[in-house]
């Protein structure tokens, strides 16, 4: 097993197969088949999304461990306002996160002891088997739901902060989550939401990519694939406290499902595309 320079150990190979680990597969394989059904229904399309995981995690990238690569993949801004948070309250903020994936790129806020995290996401229950048939323990496990509907699980002003990345334009609907993540998050508290610039026109509209979002003047935009556009934050209540945007390759994240895998291009075109991060306060 080898150690990384800062100490931290990856875990160990997955114990040999046995009937726990067939029963997973069989959890997992009936999760994605599940999927399958829906899809064909006229549900979303989980399915490209879930195999996209287990294409990563069965690879168990020793990056995920890292301490050094998790602080670079941090959101520089939720360092501050854990921060300022924490200067009016001896307790711990509480922070929600939206579509977090299996593996949420907040570790090191768990490491650093910055917040209490409680993820959600639809696709909960097959990341876990996934993780489980891996062997991967991570810090932060997603609880199964879906963004449109956070009020029916999470009480009014119940967070201090609300963070997304690259989730937003994987829902059905970006404004609807928006709505819910506001009346969740207490006032004073502060929503971050960051992901690719135009995701919907990248990913050709296919799958979850439906939504092509952008920030302006402080607020995050959606247009939709016939070019329509809407204003998603204008009219809820909270106010820019920062915006930026930069290219991928220089947000800092190198894993937690944006590793470059043995079938991409060693420098893919997704390095490229341009990245926002919004920074807004609930009023
Ligand atoms: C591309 S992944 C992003 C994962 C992680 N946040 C990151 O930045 O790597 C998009 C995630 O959004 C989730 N998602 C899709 N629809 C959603 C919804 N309606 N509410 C919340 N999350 C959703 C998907 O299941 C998936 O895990």
């Amino acid at each position: 097993m080898n150690a990384h320079a800062d100490g931290t150990v990856p875990p160990p190979n997955p114990v040999p197969r046995g009937f726990s680990d067939r029963l997973r597969q069989i959890r997992y394989r009936a999760a994605l088949a599940y999927c399958r059904l829906w899809r064909a229904a006229g549900g979303p399309d989980y399915v490209d999304e879930i195999t996209y995981w287990e294409g990563i995690l069965s690879q168990r990238p020793s990056s995920l461990f890292d301490r050094r690569v998790r602080e670079a993949a941090f959101p520089p801004e939720l360092r501050e306002c854990a921060a300022e948070l924490q200067r009016d309250d001896l307790r711990l903020p509480r922070l929600l996160e939206l579509g977090s994936g299996p593996v949420s790129i907040l570790a090191s806020g768990i490491d650093e002891g910055l917040f209490t995290v409680v993820a959600v996401d639809p696709l909960a229950r097959p990341y876990r088997y996934l993780l489980r048939l891996y062997g991967v323990t991570y810090p932060i496990q997603p609880l199964p739901g879906r963004g449109e509907t956070l009020l029916k699980q999470f009480i009014p002003a119940s967070f201090d902060i609300a963070y997304s990345s690259n989730a937003l334009d994987h829902t059905r609907s970006p404004r609807r989550c928006l709505e819910q993540m506001c009346q969740v998050l207490r006032p004073g508290g502060f929503l971050l939401l960051e992901g690719f610039v135009r995701e919907g026109t990248h990913g050709n509209w296919s799958g979850l990519h439906q939504h092509d979002l952008l920030t302006e003047h402080g607020s995050l935009t959606h247009l939709d694939r016939a070019g329509r556009q809407t204003n998603l934050t204008a009219d809820l209540p909270l106010t820019c406290v920062s915006e930026r945007v930069c290219q991928f390759k220089d947000r800092g994240i190198g894993a937690f499902g944006y590793e470059v895998t043995a079938d991409m291009p060693p420098d893919p075109p997704w390095n490229y595309h341009d990245w926002y991060t919004l920074l807004l306060r609930r009023l």
